[in-house]
């Protein structure tokens, strides 16, 4: 350890190493920053990094950050005539909305600038109609898109604020392509295909400017809604056999790799919120009911294994365990100088060969595999990670084509990437991540928050108030219908007189929403059970019934209309409050704040806005549920609105018992029309589809826009998926125009029998 010291005539303190090289200390003029401060990682030594930090809506300009050099200077260098200050940020350029108007026009838009979009007669407007410029640098809402009725298999998939698209063709198979504008980069994905199921694959880009970041609360929600996903398919399900509760385990093993950067380029405080960051994750995991293995390790030039999964193929790994190691865990003399973000991954490939190993070609495919790194990127040695990734996808979609193989593996593997620091390498980082369905990549200051961040994504209890979320895909389990229609709800009178089965839709704990004409005049509310499976016995006991008070049967029997179906509405309250869960879970439904919040409309939303955002194209795509014996499947409705009306509510003239020769007569404005085959064969409804939920799905929630009331033939005694023929049309009652009635009940505060539901002002 012989050095000699020495005073530059520059005042920078400088060291001669036993390489016999001089390093000197970097020094602190010049370095403040108006309107804000910086910080040091390893004060003013050799390698330290100069933070620069601004208040919130401001950004470090000209540099983000600063790297002290052996020979004492800093890289960059600062300025003379650019001197280091806070700037207000931006939000990328969103005059790039297609077939519509922008306002105000501005070269630049900075935090709190708002501005309101506004589509060409002849389009129709999705998204937000006004957004404003947040702090870090992202518009609220989603964005506007202006598209016109063509009849494509795929919606337009719009071009987000600073980015431009190729593609202009919506049909399966086309792709449309993104890059981002000027000195931003793209986060997401750069290519979409149209899918023969109506989706674009992947995410919708953004355009990120190197401050821009996610905030916690995008983090917990994006990262939550994923992680669940990986979670819950393997979570076991209760199944009731002659009264007892038997627990079905689901094949199939889930591997969690976590890997945190510890390197020098990060800070040291990071490493303990680091440290508790993964300990809360891991408690949050062990909430749900799966077990996973974990592979837990630190890295910079070398890896630093806490926990080792191998463990786990022996005797399982208690949960306080993986704990007490996590908080022994200390740097001590550790040599972190370099980064190699390449072994880390190496390290989870070789563990993944072992497993493989020893769970044999056939027990492997059932391993499934989440990997999550925490770094900024930066690597110095190693080389580049992407081949390392390359292998590992390969290992786990064991080479997509081995035989009898038909479906992806895709979704056996994640890789979630952290990018965590003041200066992020994305563009080496965001080709590591891995998965369908949700985002992989994050983006954040520092993981100070990241604990309480990972605290809120898991919380079932969180999530349970909900409503219309539900799973998107069909899945082999028993319960994989109510997964994904959650709200689903089955009806059944039956009196001396009738009999009778109709289909409702819980839209509170305690109420199912359906129509009044399951009802005949007389039936109590013990001639009724609901049928809703929530694991505390499959029936529901009935305490009332709630009928619209407009709705009357035979109002216009004296005018052409035998049976009048205006405000065929009913709501029945349980005794019993359904115990919510993944399965159990109600539907949103128009005017409430929770529906706003699923429409991402910020700020004070109105219930027009709602209307706007869900019945705004001329043709509109809906769906309902029928229930053949116990088969519950999915129809596909076009309502027709605005000018397509009145051509549609024309057939209802053709309906037995109308022989007014005004449709109008029979088919109120509370009605929205569906069937027919042109421009769309639609489904038509059957008998015991009455009051089921009209929905609409918008980004993973469900929305009820009206529910099933009549219609002009009666097609299908039997039920099923039947189609539509040239005539026949359905009419389902708009709940847009029955909110004062559920407002009375689901939103009466002055009870406290149950939770009301908070209705919009206006
Ligand atoms: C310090 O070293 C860097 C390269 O390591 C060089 O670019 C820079 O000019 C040097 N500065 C001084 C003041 O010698
Ligand atoms: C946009 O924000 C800038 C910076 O805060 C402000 O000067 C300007 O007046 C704002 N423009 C509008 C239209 O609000
Ligand atoms: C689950 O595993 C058991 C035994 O390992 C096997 O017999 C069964 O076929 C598996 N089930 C599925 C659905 O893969
Ligand atoms: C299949 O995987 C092996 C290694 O597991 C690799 O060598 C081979 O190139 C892969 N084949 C294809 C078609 O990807
Ligand atoms: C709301 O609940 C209270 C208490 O049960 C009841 O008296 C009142 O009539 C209800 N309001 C409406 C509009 O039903």
């Amino acid at each position: 350890m012989g050095f000699s010291v020495r005073w530059s005539w520059f005042a920078a303190l400088c060291l001669l190493s036993m390489g016999g090289e001089v390093r000197c200390d970097c020094t602190e003029a010049k370095m403040q920053i108006e309107g804000g401060h910086y910080k040091l990682t390893k004060k003013l030594e050799t390698g330290s990094l100069l933070i620069y930090e601004c208040p919130e809506g401001y950004y470090p300009f000209p540099a983000l950050t600063r790297l002290c050099q052996p020979n004492g200077s800093w890289r960059p260098a600062p300025k003379r005539f650019a001197p280091q200050r806070c700037r207000i940020a931006e939000c990328p350029d969103p005059n790039v909305l297609e077939y519509g108007n922008v306002s105000p026009p501005q070269e630049k838009y900075f935090v709190d600038n708002e501005t309101s979009y506004e589509c060409y007669s002849g389009y129709t407007m999705r998204g937000s109609s006004t957004r404003v410029c947040l702090p870090n640098g992202k518009w609220s809402g989603s964005t506007p898109i202006c598209s016109r009725d063509t009849g494509d298999n795929c919606a337009d998939p719009g071009v987000p604020p600073g980015a431009s698209r190729t593609g202009n063709m919506f049909e399966i198979d086309d792709t449309v392509k993104y890059s981002c504008n000027g000195n931003l980069f793209l986060v997401g994905s750069s290519e979409r295909v149209c899918q023969e199921n109506g989706q674009w694959t992947g995410k919708e880009p953004a355009c990120y400017y190197t401050y821009t970041y996610d905030t916690p609360l995008e983090v917990s929600e994006a990262f939550g809604s994923a992680i669940k996903d990986s979670l819950t398919t393997l979570e076991p399900v209760d199944d009731m056999q002659e009264g007892r509760k038997i627990r079905i385990s689901k094949n199939g093993t889930l591997n969690i790799y976590i890997g945190v950067d510890i390197s020098e380029s990060i800070e040291e405080k990071h490493i303990k919120d680091a440290r508790d960051a993964v300990s809360k994750l891991v408690t949050k995991i062990s909430s749900f009911t799966v077990t996973p293995n974990y592979e837990i390790a630190f890295f910079s030039s070398d890896v630093f294994e806490v926990v080792n999964i191998l463990d786990y193929l022996d005797n399982k790994i208690e949960l306080s365990t993986i704990k007490t190691e996590m908080q022994k865990f200390e740097i001590g003399d550790r040599n972190t100088a370099g980064t190699d973000l390449n072994l880390i991954f190496k390290t989870f490939l070789e563990r993944m060969a072992i497993i493989k190993q020893r769970a044999g070609d056939k027990g492997f495919k059932e391993h499934r595999h989440v990997l999550i790194i925490f770094t900024d990127g930066a690597y110095n040695m190693g080389g580049s990670p992407a081949p390392t990734v390359a292998k590992i996808k390969n290992m786990v979609y064991m080479n997509h084509t081995s035989e009898g193989e038909t479906q992806s593996r895709e979704e056996y593997l994640d890789i979630y990437v952290f990018a965590i620091g003041a200066e992020i390498f994305d563009d080496d980082l965001q080709p590591l991540t891995a998965g369908t369905g949700g985002e992989h990549y994050f983006r954040m200051k520092n993981i100070e928050n990241l604990q309480e961040t990972f605290d809120d994504i898991i919380d079932e209890e969180e999530v349970k108030g909900l409503c219309g979320l539900h799973k998107e895909y069909e899945t082999a389990s028993r319960d994989s219908k109510r997964k994904m229609y959650p709200w689903m709800a089955f009806i059944s009178v039956q009196n001396e007189e009738t009999s009778k089965k109709c289909i409702g839709s819980l839209v509170t704990p305690q109420f199912i929403l359906t129509a009044a004409h399951c009802f005949a005049f007389g039936v109590l509310p013990e001639h009724i059970t609901v049928d809703i499976d929530d694991g505390q016995g499959k029936v529901k006991k009935v305490k009332t019934l709630k009928i619209h008070p407009n709705y009357n049967v035979n109002a216009k029997a004296n005018q052409g209309v035998k049976e009048f179906y205006d405000y065929d509405v009913a709501l029945i309250q349980l005794q019993e409050d359904v115990q919510i869960s993944n399965a159990v879970r109600p539907i949103c439904i128009p005017c409430t704040e929770e529906t706003s919040g699923a429409l991402k409309l910020v700020g004070e939303s109105t219930c027009k806005q709602q209307e706007q955002l869900l019945l705004k194209n001329h043709l509109e795509k809906l769906s309902f549920l029928t229930k053949t014996d116990n088969v519950v499947d999915e129809k596909d409705v076009h309502a027709k609105l605005g000018g397509n009306r009145d051509d549609c509510i024309k057939h209802a003239l053709q309906a037995a018992g109308i022989t007014t020769n005004n449709p109008k007569d029979a088919v109120t404005d509370n009605f929205l029309c569906t069937g027919g085959q042109t421009p769309f064969r639609d489904h038509i409804a059957c008998t015991g589809d009455s009051g089921g939920a009209v929905f609409k799905n918008y980004e993973h929630r469900t929305i009820q826009v009206a529910l099933v009331s009549w219609g002009t033939k009666n097609k299908c005694k039997a039920g099923g998926l039947v189609e539509s023929d040239d005539t026949s049309r359905d009419f389902h009652i708009n709940l847009f125009r029955v909110i004062p009635f559920l407002k009375s009940i689901l939103g009466n505060d002055t009870q406290d029998v149950y939770a009301p539901l908070k209705f919009l002002e206006n």
